[in-house]
């Protein structure tokens, strides 16, 4: 048995532990695992590199991911599918374990269906925002960065009695948004999954204001949506047509800064939510969806994306796992409103 494991989309604290879990099951099974380059790019032109326990035992603490990462799209040129199917033919490999979102599972999905391929799905995302599995490995590390952060913020924001407003990632989910600002006590947060209220966000940092809290903090989630008067926007796309989103920091920062008059600055944490080494959740997580992701592959169940339901690891259909944005839930967002009242 020779399998091939690429990671594609952006990277995510704990990819690396996915890979050693694969490679420990694929060893203990007499296979051989070969580490394809930079996502479905990888898988197009054949570029990889061998991966074994010996070079692989050693990866968990990392970030990132060491077979590189791209947004590669072989539904996009025409020709590139048959390429890839070629090039797995050449290589002379049984099966791809394909680690990714959304878009990576989309592809593999359609391989699947359209030609029968061998192929394994492991979601990973910091967004959190993959439905089919409770948890996506990167969130965790991800909102502790963010947390971390806002304690550093903090200390300078009370310092100098400012609003300070922390723009998250996270596409089109408020998660690490929302568990953020509930971990740092944040005195509001912006998420796209609900209206934005700026009058009630303004008004709420006044009062507090008045009432002798001499900072703020706010938390905005870069898919938060303004009214069209405030919004910038970026129309650069990726491969797979999703929106380069940022900025809208700045935009609420400003809107503070004029309606209630207390300075107010803005942070875009941007990439340093990804990087970094992947907290212990994330490395047992990872690690445990690599060694039930290798033994599918052992079972030749293909079709199939490894998930996380309770505590348990399952297997779901990978066309069932893709598609559908998990958004916030109702509980939560509620549970976060108690804190915005006046
Ligand atoms: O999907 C993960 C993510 O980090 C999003 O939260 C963010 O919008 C996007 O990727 C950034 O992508 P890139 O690394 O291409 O700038």
């Amino acid at each position: 048995m020779k399998i091939g494991i690429l990671t594609g989309g952006g990277d995510c604290p704990g990819l690396n532990a996915v890979i050693r879990g694969i490679v420990r099951i694929v060893h203990n099974n007499g296979g051989q695992s070969l580490g394809l380059l930079e996502g479905w790019r990888g898988a197009l032109s054949g570029d990889f590199t061998p991966l074994h326990p010996e070079n692989t035992d050693d990866i968990i603490f990392k970030g990132g991911t060491i077979l590189g990462s791209s947004r590669t799209n072989p539904y996009k040129e025409p020709g590139d599918v048959e390429k890839l199917i070629a090039t797995f033919h050449r290589m002379d490999l049984d099966a791809i374990v394909a680690i990714g979102g959304d878009d990576t599972l989309g592809v593999a999905s359609k391989l699947f269906n359209d030609h029968q391929f061998p192929i394994i799905g492991c979601p990973k995302t910091i967004d959190n925002d993959l439905s089919s599995t409770d948890q996506t490995f990167g969130f965790d590390t991800s909102i502790n960065i963010v947390m971390d952060a806002i304690d550093k913020l903090r200390t300078t924001t009370e310092s100098h009695r400012r609003v300070m407003v922390v723009e998250t990632m996270g596409r089109h989910a408020g998660w690490i948004a929302c568990y953020s600002a509930l971990s740092s006590a944040a005195d509001f947060v912006l998420v796209p999954e609900a209206d934005v209220d700026l009058d009630r966000m303004c008004n709420l940092l006044k009062s507090r204001r008045e009432r002798g809290k001499q900072y703020g903090i706010v938390v905005v989630s870069e898919g938060a949506k303004l009214s069209d008067e405030y919004v910038t926007l970026h129309l650069e796309k990726d491969d797979f047509g999703n929106v380069q989103l940022g900025g809208i920091g700045e935009s609420v920062a400003k809107i503070i800064e004029e309606r209630t008059g207390i300075e107010t600055r803005s942070v875009t944490l941007g990439h340093l939510q990804r990087g970094g080494a992947p907290s212990a959740y994330d490395r047992i997580l990872g690690t445990r969806l690599g060694i039930h992701a290798g033994r599918l592959v052992v079972e030749k169940n293909f079709g199939k994306m490894v998930a996380l339901r309770g505590t348990d690891i399952v297997a779901v259909p990978l066309a069932d796992a893709i598609g559908e944005m998990k958004t916030l839930d109702s509980a939560i967002m509620q549970e976060m409103e108690e804190f915005y009242h006046d």
